[in-house]
């Protein structure tokens, strides 16, 4: 413990922390949920607010995560209470980290479908099938419960298995390479998309917005989407704050990570739609929108088998440094807060998760005894987490900015003690302390009464 206070782990270079923060915020909330939630929600008109949310709130809260970490050097319990001693702010703290774990153990029920995925493309288990035997294999896989508890064991696993490594070793190293790699494939992917027989109606679902389309679900669900695809809310990039260096550009890191995270999302829209409008995939497929719509894709395509393995291979890394984002909030919590080794506090992390994540995965078969008022508990622990504590956690964490911790700190973290210039701190402090609560709140609370 000791050893720990006195050199803390952190990100060895600038690349190092925009690498990590985008390898959290790029997974399986853009390729697998945004297609989903855009679906869901009538299309362009959910795009529109999404980006919204994105721009004017995901840079300012993003930002304000980051200058808390690394102001108070600290986890996200940690940190609120180094920075405001004997208030109630460090339940943010609490609530990050309770949020995570509720996150971790749903998101990890689907990365471990990338690795069934991954199985599935190495014996080529897609080729020539129609849409029908894809959309039958994939409910036969859902039912297969103990299947998808098996893989996301494993994949629990392999993330407590980096992160156990440390921050330095694990999670950097991984990210560089292959995010810039799994754009590359898609931008291949979205180009066959498009030029699919009736790829034009996808791309009209997805970029001609109807208005009268826009009601409080659709608002809250963008709300929450934005924070779960940015990772925000909920002390990651609190947590990741805490092991940049202090000459990194922070507002800089912010801009990089939101654009790298919404360039994908976008991409995978392309992806997607064209291909969903074009084999006859309901947009409100849910889940069945990305794994049917994808595989039938590749079977349309010049080396699918190929493109196929890839995309899962990468798809799966993609889900694993987000989930290694997730596992870290937990493990620098319960090592410094609660002294626990940090290898134990992996292990423990990792157990709970398997434990609670085990019955999202068995909620999701046809019979499951999972389910409370007809819906799985996967998709409560998704609607809690992202949709209600990730955005809650958000207006506590700029509220805490622009109010208690207050406008000098703020530009003095931001512009490195007055070393770098950072022009836009002056409005985007604005917007931390006014319109962000404002706007998350009135989101928020309409999105609830509709
Ligand atoms: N942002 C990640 C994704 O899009 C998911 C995530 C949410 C990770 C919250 C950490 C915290 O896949």
């Amino acid at each position: 413990m000791a050893e720990e206070k006195k050199k803390r782990d952190g990100f060895g270079s600038k690349l190092g922390i925009i690498a990590a923060a985008a390898g959290s915020a790029i997974g399986l909330g853009n390729i697998y949920r945004f297609p989903c939630e855009v679906g869901n929600n009538g299309g362009a008109a959910f795009l529109l607010v999404y980006l919204a949310v994105v721009i004017f709130l995901g840079i300012p809260v993003m930002l304000s995560e980051l200058v808390i970490g690394r102001r108070s050097q600290s986890n996200s319990v940690g940190a609120f209470k180094k920075l405001a001693p004997k208030t109630a702010w460090p339940i943010v703290g609490y609530m990050g980290v309770l949020c995570g774990f509720l996150i971790f153990a749903f998101y990890s029920t689907v990365s471990g479908w990338t690795l069934e995925y991954i199985v599935k493309s190495v014996t080529n288990s897609f080729q020539g099938k129609d849409l029908a035997t894809i959309e039958k294999e994939f409910t036969a896989f859902h039912d297969m419960g103990w299947r998808n508890v098996m893989w996301q064991g494993i994949f629990i696993f392999l993330t407590g298995f980096v992160v156990f490594k440390g921050v330095k070793n694990g999670i950097e190293k991984y990210a560089k390479i292959l995010m810039p790699l799994l754009l590359v494939i898609l931008i291949a992917l979205g180009i066959r998309s498009i030029t699919l027989p009736g790829a034009k109606e996808g791309l009209a679902f997805l970029f001609k917005p109807d208005f009268s389309k826009i009601t409080g679900k659709v608002l809250i669900s963008a709300l929450g989407q934005g924070f779960f695809s940015l990772s925000l809310g909920m002390g990651v990039l609190i947590t990741y704050g805490s092991y940049v260096k202090k000459s990194d550009n922070l507002t800089s890191t912010a801009f990089s990570v939101v654009i790298a995270d919404t360039v994908i999302a976008l991409l995978a829209g392309l992806v997607i739609f064209p291909a969903a409008f074009s084999f006859g995939v309901k947009p409100e497929a849910g889940m069945g929108l990305v794994f049917n719509t994808l595989p039938m894709l590749f079977n349309q395509m010049a080396g699918g088998f190929w493109f196929c393995l890839i995309f899962f291979v990468l798809l799966a890394i993609a889900a694993l440094t987000s989930t290694i984002s997730l596992l870290e909030v937990l493990v620098a919590y319960l090592s410094e807060e609660l002294h626990l080794k940090r290898q134990w506090a992996t292990v423990v992390a990792c157990a709970g998760t398997m434990l609670l994540g085990a019955f999202a995965s068995l909620s999701l078969m046809s019979d499951t005894p999972f389910a409370i008022g007809g819906r799985p508990v996967f998709d409560l622990m998704d609607f809690i987490s992202s949709n209600i504590l990730l955005p809650v956690g958000g207006v506590l964490i700029v509220i805490f900015l622009g109010w208690y911790f207050g406008k000098q700190k703020f530009f003095a973290e931001v512009t490195n003690e007055g070393t770098i210039k950072a022009p836009l701190k002056k409005v985007i402090f604005f917007i931390i302390r006014y319109l962000a609560p404002v706007a998350i709140a009135i989101v928020f609370i309409s999105g609830l009464i509709k």
